[in-house]
């Protein structure tokens, strides 16, 4: 449903993702792995829009999103859960939630249901500022507000790093749920190989910007993994 060919993505001068090219199959959940630095986040932005200068193709269930905005893209299907979370603290958990329909202009209450029967803990806190959530529980609204415009692709960026254990147990039952019972496709980058293992059904590795393995996740044999992520 995902294709990737040939990407290329500039900062100015700084040539940061090379040649890229790998496909994400339907209901997959695609683990982004490789050490800091290396061109992760670039790429789920470049997927997403939010970079300039990239070019190759970017094929979103055969339509090329290369030219068109990060707007498009997100009317299209395809969901994007930051780096960071990017949570409005001022906001409530419920006015947090609904900035997830502004593309959209209207919301599904069955997916508002969907999100709050996934994330329990965030409706009984909806009332509370985003601010005040532990960074687990600000993981979980982070993912709902994504899941309001009923993406069919949703992207996630390191949606357990600084998190605590159960949470990240959580988070990861979550994933899998969404691809196995939503119809959803994920692609996450993720740094905690045993979690990548666990949830991922399929990995790509990145160094320096460029593809270094790619294949089904119980091919990432442990040389993949001391070569290109242990540090
Ligand atoms: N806005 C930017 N302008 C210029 N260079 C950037 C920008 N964002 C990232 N870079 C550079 O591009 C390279 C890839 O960065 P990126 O954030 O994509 O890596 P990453 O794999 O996500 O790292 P991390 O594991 O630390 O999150 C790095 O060298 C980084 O310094
Ligand atoms: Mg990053």
């Amino acid at each position: 449903m995902l294709n990737v060919n040939k990407l290329n993505q500039f900062y100015g001068q700084s040539h940061t993702l090379w040649d890229l090219s790998f496909d994400v199959p339907k209901n997959a959940c695609l683990c982004v792995l490789g050490r800091n630095g290396v061109g992760k986040t670039t790429l789920m932005q470049s997927i997403m829009g939010l970079t300039a200068s990239v070019t190759g193709d970017i094929l979103f269930n055969g339509d090329n999103l290369v030219a068109q905005p990060a707007e498009s893209r997100a009317l299209s299907g395809i969901g994007y859960i930051p780096q960071g979370r990017q949570i409005f603290s001022q906001l409530s958990v419920q006015e947090n939630i609904r900035t997830g329909c502004f593309a959209k202009g209207n919301f599904n209450s069955e997916m508002w249901d969907r999100v709050y029967s996934l994330f329990p803990v965030l409706a009984t806190m909806k009332n509370r500022r985003g601010g005040d959530l532990s960074g687990g529980q600000q993981q979980q609204l982070a993912i709902a507000r994504a899941l309001m415009l009923e993406p069919q692709l949703i992207l996630m960026d390191e949606p357990t790093e600084g998190i605590q254990p159960t949470i990240v147990q959580q988070i990861g039952e979550i994933i899998k749920q969404l691809c196995d019972e939503d119809n959803m496709t994920v692609v996450i980058v993720e740094q905690k190989l045993a979690f990548a293992r666990q949830v991922g059904t399929h990995f790509i590795i990145l160094d320096r910007g460029r593809l270094m393995a790619s294949g089904e996740m119980n091919l990432l044999s442990d040389e993949l993994v001391q070569k290109y992520l242990t540090v």
